[in-house]
């Protein structure tokens, strides 16, 4: 998610942009235009963003260590509030969705999962990630973005996601790999943050290779 598609500066202005279970895979559609479905895993859920979210979000996804590799986010409460309705909207016409991540125990967000459509119908889109650091190597990272693959192949119909991690963005990368998605190129000097322009890895997952992969994994998940 080197990109966020809101992005702070363009608040004024923008506008812009299964049930699943590993022996028999049964696909549940849900209208997600009208609202996200929750996606349960284990220890926390994936949920609709909510104005609540704002002020943990805030707190999460602004500090150096989560920030450094991603286009900025926003930076006040207010500003948060701007991304949480700008992102329901978005949902409603069709061409984004972000799930908040929500811990057992909490009820606000500490990080989110987005995707972007690229294309009319969501075809190819783009997709994103961010937690607070205090639930890096968790799990919560493997098994969340499994549920929201499962959401963008099955629910959504898209054909092709695609991830922009800088270079230089050791973890990123190395979540993005370890979940199968495939290195298919370098943009170079493609994002610019703090000044300074930097490569980034083009990562690719295809819903033939998810529906092949996610056979193996074990691991069930429910929807609401
Ligand atoms: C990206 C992010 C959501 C991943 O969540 P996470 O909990 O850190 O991810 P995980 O720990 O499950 O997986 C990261 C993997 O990268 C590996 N890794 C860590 N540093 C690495 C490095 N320098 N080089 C290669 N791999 C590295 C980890 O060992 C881990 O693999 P393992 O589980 O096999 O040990 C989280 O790190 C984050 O929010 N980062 C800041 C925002 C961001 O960069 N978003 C991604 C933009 S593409």
């Amino acid at each position: 998610m080197e990109k966020m598609p809101f992005q702070p500066e363009q608040e004024r202005t923008t506008t812009m942009v299964g049930v699943f279970s590993t022996t028999t895979t049964t696909v549940t559609t849900s209208d997600w235009k009208a609202g996200l479905p929750v996606l349960t895993g284990a220890g926390f859920t994936l949920r609709e963003l909510r104005l609540e979210d704002a002020a943990s979000l805030l707190a999460m996804l602004t500090t150096e260590e989560v920030s450094r590799f991603i286009s900025p986010p926003p930076t006040t409460v207010e500003g948060f509030e701007r991304f949480i309705t700008w992102a329901n909207r978005e949902r409603q016409a069709g061409n984004y969705a972000c799930f908040a991540v929500v811990p057992t125990g909490m009820s606000v967000a500490v990080g989110i999962f987005q995707l972007r459509s690229l294309e009319q119908g969501f075809g190819t889109a783009e997709w994103g990630f961010a937690l607070g650091s205090q639930f890096w190597g968790t799990g919560v990272f493997i098994e969340g973005a499994r549920l929201v693959l499962d959401f963008a192949f099955d629910c959504v119909g898209a054909r092709r996601l695609e991830a922009r991690a800088c270079v230089a963005n050791g973890r990123g990368n190395g979540a993005l790999s370890k979940l199968g998605a495939v290195k298919e190129a370098v943009l170079r000097r493609s994002f610019q943050r703090h000044g300074q322009y930097h490569d980034q890895v083009l990562w690719g997952i295809l819903a033939e290779d998810w529906r092949l992969q996610r056979r193996s994994l074990q691991f069930a998940t429910v929807v609401h």
